[in-house]
């Protein structure tokens, strides 16, 4: 066996993996992870203080966005030369103990350097897409790419399924607006100082107001949430329990890492999952309760030459890596 291959790991080597985890996108960038590197393994905990008490009761984003950041660190482990085996919500520990990830050496993936910049690359640019129609082959590979991962995902290629996913990204738009602790909640992540939250800066609208969609379209179109060349998966599950969102986020990171790599967007659209009567309408009648609905996702063609976006901040690995 060669040298490096026997050595044991070290605390820097775990730093540096949950690094690059901690850059998985998360819900409102509440970044809702505690890693516990402890004699069995590193440890991914769904860190509940920093739960949306409003529009995530259930802590449906709160998981999937732990996934999110499972999947960043299978990646990340893959590229550095380590082999993880996840056991996913271990029987016998706490509930909130989502991952116990173990790590032995192994050859880093042939990937690993285009996998290593994609991680770093990734971000959420709500700036308008450009107006080439996504085609449909392209939004289905993506879909059969975050299968992969062990989560139901559809793409949302017929022009009728579209069509109502439009209006109903709209209504669980205009409901959500109604709902002023929804608001209040939103608005306490916006613009804050620090490092977590969504700094204005990455939003579209220069002055922060925030018009049409959760975090607004670059033309302030409240009616269009999504348009017609975008390209729509819907992310599911069996079921509406942390298993099933763990596997969502896992199977989300894969196809925004994946989507990078192509020159796309990515932009999550959870409203129409948050809100209850659309979260039910989107599993009966576009879904035909084929699979329960966790997040939708819209996927569009970057502006070439665009400018890059500031990056959202990540909490220092100090506050999230204990043990
Ligand atoms: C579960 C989940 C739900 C999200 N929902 C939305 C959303 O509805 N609208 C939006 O613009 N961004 C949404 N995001 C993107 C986050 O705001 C983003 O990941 C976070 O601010 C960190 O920024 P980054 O992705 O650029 O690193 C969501 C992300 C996750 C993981």
């Amino acid at each position: 066996m060669p040298a490096d291959l026997a050595r044991p790991r070290t605390a820097a080597d775990v730093r540096e993996l949950v690094e690059l985890a901690c850059l998985a996108p998360s819900v409102h960038n509440t970044q809702p992870w505690i890693w516990q590197d402890q004699g069995d393994g590193l440890h991914l905990i769904a860190d509940r203080s920093r739960l949306l008490a409003v529009e995530d009761p259930d802590g449906r984003e709160l998981v999937i966005s732990c996934g999110a950041a499972l999947h960043h660190l299978q990646t990340a482990a893959a590229s550095l030369g380590w082999s993880a085996a996840v056991e996913r919500l271990p029987p016998g520990c706490d509930p909130d103990v989502l991952a116990v990830i173990r790590l032995t050496r192994a050859e880093p993936s042939p990937t690993a350097r285009t996998d290593l910049a994609l991680l770093r690359m990734r971000c959420t640019d709500r700036r308008r897409f450009t107006s080439w129609p996504l085609p449909a082959e392209h939004v289905e590979n993506l879909a059969a790419g975050a299968r992969v991962w062990g989560a139901h995902a559809e793409a949302v290629t017929d022009a009728v399924a579209r069509f109502r996913v439009e209006l109903l990204a709209g209504r669980a738009h205009a409901l959500a607006e109604h709902n002023p602790y929804a608001a209040d909640e939103q608005a306490t992540w916006v613009g804050r100082d620090g490092t977590d939250g969504i700094p204005r800066a990455v939003l579209p609208t220069a002055d922060g107001a925030l018009p049409g969609s959760r975090f607004a379209v670059d033309d302030g179109d409240a009616a269009a949430l999504v348009r017609h060349g975008d390209g729509v998966v819907v992310l599911g599950g069996d079921a509406d329990e942390p298993s099933a969102w763990l596997r969502t986020g896992e199977a989300l990171s894969a196809l925004w890492l994946r989507a990078t790599h192509a020159g796309l967007s990515v932009v999550p659209l959870s409203q129409p999952v948050e809100v209850a009567a659309t979260r039910a309408e989107l599993r009966d009648v576009l879904l035909g309760g084929r699979f329960v609905p966790h997040l939708l996702v819209r996927i569009g063609w970057q502006a070439i030459g665009r400018s890059d976006l500031p990056r959202t901040p990540r909490r220092p690995v100090e506050e999230v890596l204990r043990g």
